[in-house]
């Protein structure tokens, strides 16, 4: 039987109390799920991952997590917050903000050093990530040398490696080779076939039906507007158009320019 992991009622956030990020966000994430936030550019996707890792608490409204309500107060009981960060991870949209370390090879067992993890098991772990990712050939340099889809490659590494049981993923494919993007795929495929759960930030409609089973959208107003199955809402032209998500393509065909919005197959 699922669990319910994350439910958030009534949640709004600003920055500096001035800029609407989310607003009246109502959403519920069950154990073992893989869905999608889809939205144009500024509809809060990342807000709303920032508020799952609780990185940001609501300004209204509450968000719980195995229904123990998420707020600094639960974040000052540090067997809580330890629990928390073990079970919970994210893959930022910038590479620069999640990479502090000298090497990428002290990035990525940092988060598990911080755990308590052993040494044995983190060598296992990174061992592992290394072949999978391809990364070996950067492991001793600096982070910031590198290009952005090695550094987004790290970053995925130093998060994975933690084996956390809810992967919040932001944009993962984005400055991805096509390789390395099926790669990552299946590393995803792999992790929820554990059982495990996972949320991805996206306004790539094309890697849609094989990041995520269930797909929210959030709107212009910055709330969630729609609520469905991949097929459903990939199927509702109307909808991905409403919302920015629909490319619209300029062709030549015999000497003069069309335009026609890029139709998307649900499977
Ligand atoms: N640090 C900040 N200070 C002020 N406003 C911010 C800040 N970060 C984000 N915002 C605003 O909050 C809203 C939601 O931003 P967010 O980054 O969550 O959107 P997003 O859906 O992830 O966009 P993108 O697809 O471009 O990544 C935007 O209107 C943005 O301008
Ligand atoms: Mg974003």
């Amino acid at each position: 039987m699922s669990k319910t992991i994350f439910e958030l009622e009534n949640l709004s956030y600003s920055y500096l109390n001035k800029f609407p990020a989310l607003v009246n966000i109502n959403l519920k994430i069950e154990s073992g799920e893989k869905v999608a936030l889809l939205g144009a550019n500024g509809t809060g996707k990342s807000t709303l991952l920032h508020i799952l890792d609780a990185l940001v608490f609501p300004d209204t409204g509450r968000i719980r997590f195995f229904g123990r309500d998420l707020n600094e107060n639960a974040f000052n009981d540090e067997k809580f917050s330890r629990e928390f960060r073990r079970r919970v991870g994210l893959v930022f949209q910038s590479p620069d903000v999640q990479l502090f370390c000298p090497t990428v090879k002290e990035d990525i067992v940092f988060g598990p050093l911080q755990l308590g993890v052993t040494q044995n098991e983190i060598k296992k772990r990174m061992d592992r990530l290394i072949e999978i990712l391809n990364i070996r050939d950067f492991i001793n340099r600096q982070p910031h040398q590198l290009s952005v889809g090695e550094k987004k490659k790290v970053s995925i590494a130093s998060v994975l490696i933690i084996e956390p049981e809810v992967l919040l993923l932001d944009e993962p494919t984005a400055g991805l080779d096509p390789a390395t993007c099926r790669q990552l795929l299946d590393l995803i495929d792999d992790f929820h076939a554990q059982g495990k759960t996972v949320i991805t930030a996206t306004h790539d409609l094309h890697m849609v039906p094989e990041l995520a089973e269930g797909l929210r959208i959030l709107n212009k107003e910055r709330t969630i507007t729609a609520d469905g199955s991949c097929q459903e809402i990939l199927a509702n032209q109307d909808l991905l158009k409403q919302n920015n998500l629909v490319h619209i393509h300029k062709h030549r065909h015999d000497g003069s320019w069309h335009k026609h919005p890029h139709q998307h197959s649900p499977t």
